[in-house]
């Protein structure tokens, strides 16, 4: 089966041009100007709109099981969301319990994707040091395609990695050419002040931010970076939210180090403000870490990726509904962190970036696909549109709107951290391993359709 898109204007990271694009099976065949049809194609017309890559949303949570409970969203409806917005991969995470083998993780989080309607990968966790995690992060990279290893600095008395697993896990990843990511809040802090808040009576919403001040953060920040800098590995850390965070960033790679930053659409759009809202569901729907920062914080990422040194936007998307997140009613420390967005992430981030000119389109693509599929070695199979490529493409269109709101999107969990925003600038059509999945308004998402993504380890720096 053939699928033509014709008469719009491809949109690359390196440049823009006119041609029409023809997939045949799952890979794209040819791009250029006036590609016959071959018998029986199905034509997308994309007159007047942007050809792009697939987004790529390098940092979900599907089905995750996290502080007692599971998210809304699991690979089916997480993924199908995703097509809707334009994404047609995601990367996921592989969260063992802490003395969970890791390769008994990996096959658990395998069988949760196998529903999944757009193509997925994952970063594995590690949440605990042994010889047998060295031995199992061997075997992920070797045989399962795992070439990325995250550490949350974060979730004491949970999933925190302590120092000792950090620097052990860091040698070990750049042993086996794959690169370590971090989510960088410092997990003892976090704590320490969460115990202070809740003594002194404070145990709302407002609370969270409190916290987690930036501080907290980029101290994490800081220390993951310098264990790279002493280990020399690289580093990639996930949902950087403040100006701190990005100057540790920014300080390292002009120092020479290789630092990527990932910034959430989130942090991108919505500030701190919500944390003040009376309604607590409102206010809990917003609980995620870090939090939602000041504007002066938003302003900050926002040139971090104009000026190269934030490199991915992703989501966290991490979905509780309102049942969940009462859970910490009378105690936010309860309350399950995380919110939603891979429906959204393109849409937001082309009407805040490209429609204001802080990005150009090339750029648009560059922080929405490419650089995630270069960073974690997916590329040119990803996030390109050339003769080769996996058909994965989003037809744009610039000048279609849309109001966002929980009561109308795909995903699950009732709550939109963008609800009532209009956005101009939105998906018409994806097109996902040479598959129309979604056009105008219609979901065409196939339970099971997704494929897992092999990453293959980076060469080794030394022989
Ligand atoms: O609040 C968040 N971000 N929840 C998901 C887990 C994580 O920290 O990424
Ligand atoms: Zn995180
Ligand atoms: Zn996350």
């Amino acid at each position: 089966m053939a699928t033509l898109i014709r008469g719009g204007t491809v949109v690359n990271a390196d440049r823009a041009f006119r041609a029409d694009v023809l997939c045949e099976g799952d890979k794209i065949v040819a791009v250029g100007p006036g590609l016959a049809a071959p018998a029986g194609a199905e034509i997308v017309d994309a007159g007047g709109q942007y050809v792009m890559p697939g987004g790529i949303d390098p940092h979900t949570h599907m089905n995750l099981p996290f502080m007692g409970t599971v998210t809304q969203d699991d690979f089916f409806t997480g993924t199908a969301a995703g097509l809707a917005g334009g994404n047609t991969t995601i990367i996921d995470f592989v969260i063992p319990n802490p003395q969970q083998p890791l390769l008994e993780a990996y096959h658990q989080w395998r069988g949760w994707a196998e529903k999944a309607a757009g193509d997925y990968t994952f970063h594995v966790a590690i949440t605990w040091w042994s010889e047998q995690v060295h031995e199992d992060m061997g075997t992920l990279v070797r045989k399962h395609g795992v070439n990325s290893f995250k550490h949350f600095m974060a979730y004491k008395n949970a999933i925190m990695a302590d120092d000792e697993t950090l620097v052990k896990s860091f040698r070990r990843a750049l042993e086996l050419g794959a690169i370590p990511t971090v989510h960088a809040e410092n997990g003892e802090l976090v704590y320490q002040l969460q115990q202070d808040l809740l003594r002194q009576g404070i145990t709302g919403p407002r609370a969270h931010p409190l916290s987690r001040p930036p501080a907290v953060e980029a101290e994490a920040a800081n220390r993951a970076i310098a264990i790279a800098n002493v280990l020399k590995t690289p580093l990639y850390i996930v949902h950087v939210s403040c100006k701190e965070s990005l100057d540790a960033i920014t300080r390292a790679r002009a120092a020479g180090q290789r630092v990527y930053g990932e910034a959430l659409a989130g942090h991108l759009i919505v500030d701190d403000s919500v944390y003040d809202h009376p309604d607590f569901d409102f206010a809990a729907g917003h609980v995620m870490s870090p939090p939602f920062r000041s504007r002066e914080h938003q302003k900050a990422l926002w040139q971090g990726l104009q000026g190269g040194n934030l490199h991915t936007t992703a989501t966290d998307h991490c979905t509780f509904c309102a049942e969940q997140k009462a859970a910490g009613r009378n105690d936010f420390t309860k309350i399950p962190n995380g919110c939603g967005g891979v429906e959204d992430r393109m849409a937001v981030i082309w009407d805040e970036g490209v429609n204001s000119g802080k990005l150009t389109p090339s750029e648009f693509v560059r922080v929405t696909s490419a650089n995630a599929a270069q960073i974690f070695n997916i590329y040119p199979r990803k996030g390109v549109i050339a003769a080769g490529s996996d058909a994965d493409i989003v037809v744009w269109d610039p000048a279609g709107s849309r109001t966002i709101s929980a009561k109308t999107q795909f995903a699950k969990g009732g709550f939109n951290v963008f609800e009532g925003r209009t956005v101009k600038g939105i998906p018409s059509t994806t097109v996902a391993a040479g598959k129309v999945v979604f056009h105008r308004g219609e979901l065409r998402a196939v339970e099971g359709a997704g494929r897992h993504i092999d990453r293959p380890a980076f060469v080794p720096t030394a022989p």
